[in-house]
């Protein structure tokens, strides 16, 4: 019984725990703007800031399978949503700042971006399939599909992720290193996906 209560508690105190470090680039974002502290250039200061967090939580989503089915590790599957619709959350942040704050929802020249731009194509192509994942990601949602329809249909975060990268990639003028370097991440945590599995303990995912 006291057993119970203490593991009860503890797994209050780490889901908060996970729930600050995702809020936490975003608290950060917030207090640079209370403090002056946003750059020269703060528009594009935020929309970059919020665009590679939104790369990163895909990539950290990533991770967490392979951590389980590799190394045994299953403790962070229960929080594998919650980091995805957290990912969602900031590419949300990041597609807002363009339309209302860069572009002021100036539609024609939003169209023209989309259209005559590929890195805003491809980011918006990305967004556009990251909608039905996090929609998906709602229990009431998710648990009117098929199990396997369902994670059919979640594999399509690893093109995401990868769409992100070319995204990145092809906004950067001169010193690709930064996307190259996730480049080889998401490439790692696909060729993860293809290792042999482990049995993982059962976790249960949480919100
Ligand atoms: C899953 C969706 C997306 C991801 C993962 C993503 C990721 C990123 C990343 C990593 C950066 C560069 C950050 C840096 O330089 O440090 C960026 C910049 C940017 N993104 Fe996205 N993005 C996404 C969707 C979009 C969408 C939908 C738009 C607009 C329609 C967009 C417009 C931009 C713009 C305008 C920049 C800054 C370009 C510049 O400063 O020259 N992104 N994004």
């Amino acid at each position: 019984m006291a057993a119970a209560i203490t593991g009860g508690r503890a797994h209050r105190i780490e889901s908060a725990c996970i729930w600050i470090l995702c809020a936490a680039p975003l608290l950060l974002l917030v207090l640079q703007g209370l403090t002056g502290g946003l750059t020269a250039n703060p528009i594009e200061f935020v929309l970059r800031e919020l665009g590679v967090w939104a790369l990163r939580f895909l990539c950290i989503t990533l991770a967490i399978s392979p951590l389980a089915q590799g190394a045994g590790w299953s403790r962070p599957m229960r929080y594998r949503r919650r980091i995805g619709l957290w990912a969602f959350a900031y590419a949300c942040l990041h597609l807002l700042t363009y339309v209302a704050v860069d572009q002021e929802f100036d539609w024609p020249s939003i169209l023209k971006d989309i259209a005559k731009r590929p890195y805003i194509t491809i980011g918006m192509a990305a967004f556009l399939l990251l909608v039905p994942l996090a929609v998906t990601s709602i229990n009431r949602v998710r648990r009117k599909m098929r199990p396997r329809s369902w994670r059919r249909l979640h594999r399509a975060v690893y093109p995401i992720a990868a769409m992100g990268v070319v995204h990145y990639y092809l906004l950067v003028k001169a010193d690709h290193r930064d996307p190259l370097f996730y480049a080889v991440v998401v490439a790692l945590l696909l060729a993860a996906r293809f290792m042999p599995k482990r049995r993982a303990r059962p976790a249960r995912a949480q919100g």
